[in-house]
């Protein structure tokens, strides 16, 4: 099953694909991850991505555009992949979709989470993530067992630095603004499927695997 997660910063993407990955093993790919090991690392692609990132912008196409092709083309993309954050611009999904049609493959379902902007602030500036797992919590919706640890590993949670509210009043901004055209041009090709993102966490992957059983 090949799959684009495709959400506003914050309507619960990561905590989605955590769930439909632990289900159906298929590789998780998420640019934003990408983005943030290679700053980790201090690698070259790090050093392009962080001034946008901490700003709240989008890191130019053709970076993203690059890494994303790149994973794809790994042996284990075969049995089917799970994109998430990507694409996040109308140029990036026609750069997609010529890249996927070299490959012979298609896009089965492009799940939207849909959740009000609203919502979404508090959802980012109430996220905790663990920095040695990845493992995503929020202080009110979805507390760790121990307050501030994590419930895997034992590890100090973290907020990440692009979740300070001024960043994040940019991020939604920047993001709103790509996001119809893209919602559009999967529309017309018949791949898009809504899902109410705003329900609780267990209710939206209920939703989302109501689809995906199909896809069995
Ligand atoms: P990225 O890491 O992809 O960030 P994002 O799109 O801003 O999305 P988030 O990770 O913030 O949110 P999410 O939807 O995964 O929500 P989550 O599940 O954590 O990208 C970061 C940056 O990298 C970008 O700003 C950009 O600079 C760059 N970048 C990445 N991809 C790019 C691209 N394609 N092109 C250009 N630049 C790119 O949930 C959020 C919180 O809510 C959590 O605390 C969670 O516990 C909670 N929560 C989740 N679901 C629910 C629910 N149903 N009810 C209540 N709370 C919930
Ligand atoms: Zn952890």
């Amino acid at each position: 099953m090949n799959l684009i997660l495709m959400g506003l910063p914050g309507a619960g993407k990561g905590t989605q694909a955590e769930k439909i990955v632990e289900k159906y093993p298929i590789p998780h790919i998420s640019t934003g991850d990408m983005f943030r090991l290679a700053i980790k690392e201090g690698t070259e692609l790090g050093q392009k991505a962080k001034s946008y990132m901490d700003e709240g912008a989008l890191v130019p196409d053709e970076v993203t555009i690059g890494i994303v092709e790149e994973r794809l083309s790994k042996d284990d993309c075969q049995k089917g992949f799970l994109l998430d954050g990507f694409p996040r611009t109308l140029a990036q999904a026609e750069a997609l979709d010529e890249l996927l049609a070299k490959m012979n493959k298609s896009i089965d379902y492009v799940l939207h989470v849909d959740v009000d902007t609203d919502e979404l602030v508090e959802r980012l500036t109430g996220r905790r993530i663990c920095p040695s797992c990845g493992a995503t919590y929020h202080i009110k919706f979805n507390p760790p067992k121990q307050e501030g640890i994590c419930d895997k590993d034992g590890e100090k949670l973290i907020q990440r630095k692009d979740d300070q509210p001024d960043t994040v009043k940019n991020r939604l901004e920047v993001n709103l603004e790509q996001t119809q055209p893209m919602l559009d041009f999967y529309s017309d090709k018949g791949s898009l499927v809504k899902i109410d993102g705003s329900q609780q966490i267990d209710q939206v992957f209920h939703d989302i695997d109501e689809k995906l059983k199909n896809l069995m």
